[in-house]
């Protein structure tokens, strides 16, 4: 394993809003996407616990997903999307951080490359949205630590799937790409230069909350209306109902991928409806969403001009995340990108975690693939001033590791030896709307009077 200190297999692990994935890659045997116990390649980041009547037993992965219509109280999903932020849980005690929850997905995770692997598995590289800011990456690292991994590297999923997409051309792969990866939470976008293997970011943009679960939601929101005119009953109350509607909502929402229509088919759905079926179309689904295919677009177009790349000069659309297989999103982009068609090579659901493999590999002194990764701050870094301004210092998409001198900061007070620094993250104006990641005191400045000391 070379001389990185690094022993045994680093596996890769896409901690993904609604499904995860692990692949490992191995000298002479290339990446491989590591099947979970139910035999499948990606697993619902669900967690559950029956109800103590029943024994209070803990479900991970398929098992969770399969019982949460039956016990919707005690099954959590989409712990990605509060993972780094402050959770209330408004009268009732609240048991499990996302933090805590996202350890047992990354957990039933190592247990599957445990037993693929045959052997203990201990690092790991992790991967996040492009577009987290700062507390969210710690709070998955702390997920891994908790969940017993030592996470080398934490890496942003759009570069991940760059990474698997470059690395499947062969090494001689040249030019520049946009990875548009919308998944089940988060929606990510990412340009990149590849040369020589050297992976560049050149910029990246997102929503963090913005996938396949919004579609969900809208096609639920449009029966749970279409419901309550004709049957007079609320389901957004009853949250058994609800939990069969979002399943079958999501069905049709597949199924919409290859078909122009389908039907939603409920058993008792609610008391006074015993057997629900409407029809759903792939226009009728088009039209629920579209506001939110398009600000995907948006987002692409405000990154391509972050990298200072023309549309013309991107040589490949790299589509990653399961939501992806939405027909309107490829034609959407075929018509933004003057009839290019978008490039869907490697399986959408497996890219992120196939790249995370291949870096884990590089890291531990293995490099299949030979790839260096440069990538940027994806939101700008800066401090508070006059008040409760943020001053930018580091702007978003700045090449990382970066240093940074700005000479335009003074004393305000006549004799002044000290200051007070917060550090901000975000795009925000005001300090109070950024994330503050640290603060810390600045000491030792000659006295002097008001504005003659510059700090840099
Ligand atoms: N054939 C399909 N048509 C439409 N949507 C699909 C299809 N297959 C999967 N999806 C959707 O893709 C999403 C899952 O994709 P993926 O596994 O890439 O997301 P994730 O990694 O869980 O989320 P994220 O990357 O946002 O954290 C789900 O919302 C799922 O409903
Ligand atoms: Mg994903």
């Amino acid at each position: 394993m070379g001389d990185t200190g690094i022993s045994g297999e680093v596996i890769g692990i896409d901690l993904g809003t609604t499904y995860s994935c692990v692949a490992v890659a191995r000298k002479g045997r290339g990446v491989e996407i590591i099947a979970n116990d139910q035999g499948n390649r990606t697993t619902p980041s669900y967690v559950a616990f029956s109800p103590a009547s029943a024994g209070s037993e803990r479900f991970i992965g398929e098992a969770a997903k399969n019982q949460a219509t039956l016990n919707p109280r005690g099954t959590i999903f989409d712990a990605k999307r509060l993972i780094g932020k402050k959770v209330e849980v408004k009268g009732k005690p609240k048991i499990f951080t996302p933090e805590e929850i996202s350890a047992m997905v990354l957990w039933k995770m190592k247990e599957a490359a445990e037993q693929y692997l045959g052997k203990q598995v201990i690092n790991a590289v992790v991967t996040v949205p492009a577009y987290f800011n700062d507390s969210q990456r710690r709070a998955t690292k702390d997920a891994g630590i908790i969940a017993g991994l030592n996470v080398l590297r934490i890496i942003n999923e759009p570069t991940a799937g760059a990474l698997a997409y470059g690395v499947n051309q062969g090494p001689d792969k040249k030019g520049t790409i946009l990875v548009y990866d919308l998944g089940g939470g988060t929606f990510d976008v990412s340009v990149l230069e590849i040369n020589d293997g050297i992976f560049e970011v050149l910029a990246t943009g997102g929503d963090t909350h913005l996938g396949g679960g919004d579609f969900d939601q809208r096609v639920m929101k449009y029966f749970i209306d279409l419901i309550k005119k004709k049957y007079g009953k609320d389901v957004s109350q009853d949250p058994k109902a609800l939990g069969k509607l979002r399943r079958e909502c999501e069905r049709a929402k597949r199924v919409l991928s290859t078909q122009t229509q389908t039907r939603v088919e409920i058993d008792s759905l609610i008391q006074g409806v015993d057997y629900f079926c409407e029809p759903l179309t792939r226009a009728r689904f088009e039209a629920l969403n579209l506001d939110l295919f398009e600000r995907t677009l948006e987002i692409v177009k405000s990154t391509l001009k972050d990298a200072k790349v023309s549309k013309g000069r991107i040589d490949e659309i790299v589509l990653v995340g399961g939501s992806t297989r939405i027909p309107k999103v490829g034609e959407m982009l075929r018509k933004a990108f003057d009839g290019k068609e978008p490039c869907n090579g490697i399986n959408p659901d497996e890219a992120v975690a196939y790249g995370a493999a291949i870096l884990g590999a590089n890291l531990a002194g293995d490099r299949p693939g030979g790839a260096i990764l440069f990538d940027v701050t994806p939101l700008s870094l800066g401090i508070r001033v006059h008040g409760d301004l943020m001053s930018i210092v580091v702007p978003r998409n700045t090449p990382i590791p970066t240093k940074k001198s700005k000479g335009e900061y003074r004393t305000v007070k006549d004799q002044q030896t000290g200051l007070f620094i917060e550090v901000l993250q975000g795009e925000r104006a005001r300090g109070k709307d950024c994330l503050l990641l640290g603060s810390f005191r600045l000491t030792g400045i000659p006295a002097a009077p008001r504005y003659v000391r510059r700090i840099f």
